[in-house]
């Protein structure tokens, strides 16, 4: 049974990395991407204060298609260039976006939203999906946020195929 120590959550760079040792010891040996993308949502949920949403939109070779998060329903299909993470996905750069009123083309799933983190997921030059993470607070989300979510990124996708068995 996996149980997450507490974590200091004002101190971002230590808890991102803390969090990420817990990432890598909840989803590695593991290789089935549903129940790590399941874990890995529910591990950041528990783990983050004051988020509304988090979780997967996974590209089916036309658009994201929303996959296992924690919050309520969403919308199920993003196009490519649309919203947040449909620009994530395109730009392939994190969005870190303080007012999602102010982001041109938000699509609003929630109407308790007021900021969001979306970081593209590559797997070599293929995207494989967005990491999507909503606030109801305004400017939750900055540069520790970006550098702490990539980081946690990189574990979900090397978790599913670990760089040292690629190269053999
Ligand atoms: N706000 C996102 C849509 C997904 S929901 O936040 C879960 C967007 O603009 O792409």
């Amino acid at each position: 049974m996996f149980n997450s120590a507490p974590i200091d959550t004002s101190d971002k760079p230590r808890l991102y990395a803390e969090l990420a040792e817990q990432a890598r010891g909840l989803l590695g040996g593991e290789r089935n991407m549903i129940a790590n993308a399941a874990n890995f949502a529910a591990l950041v949920w528990h783990a983050l204060p004051a988020l509304n949403w988090c979780g997967f939109y996974l590209y089916d070779g036309r658009e994201l298609v929303v996959g296992p998060f924690q919050g309520r329903p969403a919308c199920v299909r993003i196009p490519l260039g649309k919203g947040v993470c449909g620009t994530a996905a395109v730009t392939r750069q994190t969005q870190v976006v303080p007012d999602v009123n102010a982001f041109d083309g938000h699509i609003a799933c929630d109407s308790a939203s007021r900021s969001e983190i979306v970081v593209p997921l590559f797997a070599g030059e293929s995207l494989f999906g967005v990491w999507d993470v909503d606030s109801p607070e305004l400017a939750r989300f900055d540069e520790a946020d970006r550098a702490g979510m990539e980081r946690l990124c990189a574990v979900f996708m090397e978790a599913l195929a670990p760089a040292h068995e690629e190269a053999a």
